[in-house]
């Protein structure tokens, strides 16, 4: 088989493949990053490149128009290789640094409670054996643990390498030494044995999205927030949803393991990233707290996930014990402990549960509704005497997938939007005050209320191409609104939404109000029955709550009652990592949480469909949109 270099530019990354591998798979072999939402089937034409020299094989795919054709650009996913190339990847099509859900995710500082860590680093002076004396090196340590920590522990055991290492660190350093001790399921547990004073201690706490890995360093001695990395999650290659993963590590004999392989590398890619930024060696990092939806936990261990999607849609583990760091493959010290969230079922994972940990709800009398809206939307109600989940099929829809100027909150998107229709202009902002290069969650549902409210588009989501501006038009045979002038920021095209994506997201909106809908019916409550609507996830932290109200994402409930709470999943992540009694607590909670199936629920589909209006075809359920926008009902 012969061999080709491919050259990508702009970075000048060059790769040696075999003839007849994509483009899309040298870039990865190069490690340059391409979008590639649909995990390379052609579907998405987010891998449009451009080709400045060579001659490719492969097909062109159905996602280019003619002109794109001519003008060199190829889909990276359909195009192989055959000959040396240099290929230019534009920046709409490169994917960005992540700059998204990086806070604390809005924690309150007084649930950090002083509790026991899922690791410390802890001092203890050893009794010296006595002549005569019968004791083991080990007993002796143990007694003096049992002494420091019968307060918190009843089980007390060490692990092999920690008893290698203790006879002579213990007689090289007069028996003054530092243990580093984890709580093991509640057992005290030596799993290092360090001369005394040796270095601090820190931890991760770690989302682990089906989009986005979000990674946390946390000082274990102060429980201080230092640093955070979030990235594109390797995965994305492979598809951008569970289910699409699900289908590639049935369909591929390596696929578990390379999916395995794509989040543990961008785990360790954002961990070395924050230990580097405080000159922290991997070994110092003594433990993780993982939370994921439970696809994202089954393939981050290399699980096989693919009972999820097989009736009766069990997942193979609910809740792990606690594991370590070298087992799982994780770049930190290979005996740290590491810690899973529990999950509720399939399709309700450990985010949700440490999301619901992170909020307070479980422990509030207030009737609180908790929308997660990922890739999927979760959603939770309750309070503390009961709590009630389940998951809609959303859709990444809001997180740019399947929309030609659709992108995730990264640098360069539009993040929020507004039409003034008088002036003809659209006002924005962009993530990062970046080149816009597209149109994220938060602006989408933006872009929605604001062509809804001036007249641009009608309640079923139909553009009206009657209207006296040149931003609606009608483009290979589809209407679309241009939101952006290409000549204005100086890009080849210009920024749109069709028709055809309005609709998509109207579908994503719809299963994430009907999922609210039918929760709160099959409890005999109604929105306003809510005394809080907390929402979290990739667009959390930017969402207009009005236009979510305007485009009948949220129930319709008093503004001052939704608030946004941000990346709650790692929020909790951090509380675990902190904290035994945190830990047990989401243990309980995914015992605890009822899950419905909204696929079986009498009604679901009736109002997902009668949900497919801006705001809703029943605008007795929007009294304060249709005020607003002085609808009859
Ligand atoms: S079209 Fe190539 S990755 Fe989606």
């Amino acid at each position: 088989m012969s061999k080709h270099i491919v050259v990508f530019q702009p970075d000048g990354a060059c790769v040696e493949v075999d003839s007849g591998t994509t483009i899309l798979e040298a870039a990865s072999a190069a490690g340059v990053s391409i979008d590639s939402a649909c995990g390379g089937q052609g579907t998405c034409g987010k891998c449009k490149v451009l080709l400045a020299l060579g001659r490719p094989g492969g097909s062109p795919g159905d996602r280019l128009s003619r002109e794109e054709i001519e003008q060199g650009f190829l889909l990276a996913c359909q195009a192989t290789v055959e000959d040396d190339l240099v290929v230019e990847i534009p920046l709409e099509s490169q994917r960005g640094e992540f700059q998204i859900l990086m806070g604390q995710g809005q924690l309150d500082d007084d649930m950090i409670q002083a509790g026991i860590p899922l690791a410390e680093r802890i001092g203890l002076e050893l009794e010296a054996p006595q002549p005569g004396g019968r004791g083991g090196d080990d007993e002796r340590l143990l007694s003096a643990l049992r002494r420091l920590r019968a307060d918190s522990f009843q089980d007390f055991a060490i692990d092999l390498g920690a008893l290698r290492a203790l006879p002579q660190t213990a007689r090289d350093q007069d028996w003054k030494l530092d243990l580093l001790l984890a709580d093991v399921d509640g057992r005290a547990t030596v799993f290092g044995v360090e001369p005394a004073g040796s270095a601090e201690s820190y931890g991760l706490a770690v989302d682990v999205g089906t989009t986005t890995v979000v990674v946390h360093l946390i000082d274990l001695h102060t429980a201080g927030f230092l640093d955070a990395c979030a990235s594109l999650n390797d995965q994305a290659a492979y598809g951008a949803d569970v289910i699409s993963r699900i289908i590639y590590t049935q369909e591929h004999k390596q696929g578990l393991a390379e999916l395995r392989e794509a989040v543990l590398n961008t785990i360790n890619r954002c961990l070395a990233e924050v230990a580097g930024n405080h000159g922290i060696r991997a070994e110092q990092i003594i433990a993780a707290a993982c939370v994921g939806n439970t696809v994202m936990t089954h393939l981050l261990l290399g699980i096989d996930p693919a009972a999820i999607r097989r009736d009766p849609y069990v997942p193979a583990v609910r809740s792990l014990p606690t594991l370590r760091a070298g087992e799982i493959g994780l770049a930190i010290n290979p005996a740290a402990p590491v810690y899973l969230a529990s999950c509720v079922s399939s399709y309700v994972g450990g985010d949700i549960t440490a999301g619901v940990l992170a909020t307070g709800m479980a422990e509030s009398p207030r009737l609180t509704l908790f929308i997660d809206l990922g890739t999927n939307g979760e959603m939770v109600i309750g309070h503390e005497d009961w709590l009630m989940c389940c998951s809609c099929s959303a859709g990444p829809a809001f997180e740019g997938s399947g929309l030609e100027y659709g992108m995730y909150a990264t640098i360069g998107a539009m993040e929020r939007v507004a039409y003034h229709p008088d002036a003809d202009e659209v006002e924005y902002t962009t993530i990062g005050d970046g080149k816009p290069r597209g149109i994220c969650g938060s602006g989408l549902v933006d872009v929605l209320a604001t062509l809804l409210r001036a007249g641009v588009i009608d309640r079923a989501g139909r553009i009206n191409l009657g209207l006296p501006t040149p931003r609606v038009r009608v483009r290979n045979e589809r209407p679309e609104f241009v939101l952006l002038w290409g000549e204005e920021v100086g890009r080849a095209d210009d920024i749109s939404l069709g028709e055809d994506e309005i609709q998509n997201l109207m579908r994503s909106k719809s299963a994430v109000f009907a999922g609210a809908e039918v929760l709160l019916d099959s409890l005999g409550l109604n929105a306003l029955n809510v005394e809080r609507i907390l929402v979290a996830g990739a667009f959390g932290n930017y969402l207009d709550a009005e236009n979510a109200l305007l485009i009948g994402l949220l129930p319709d409930v008093p503004l001052e009652r939704i608030r946004f709470v941000g990346n709650s999943a790692v929020a909790g992540a951090r509380l675990a990592l902190l904290g035994q009694e945190a830990r047990q607590r989401v243990a309980e909670l995914s015992r605890r949480m009822t899950n419905f199936e909204l696929s079986v629920l009498p009604g679901y589909m009736d109002r997902y469909v009668a949900g497919l209006f801006l705001p809703h075809t029943d605008l007795s359920l929007f009294p304060s949109v249709a005020k607003k926008l002085e609808l009859k009902p």
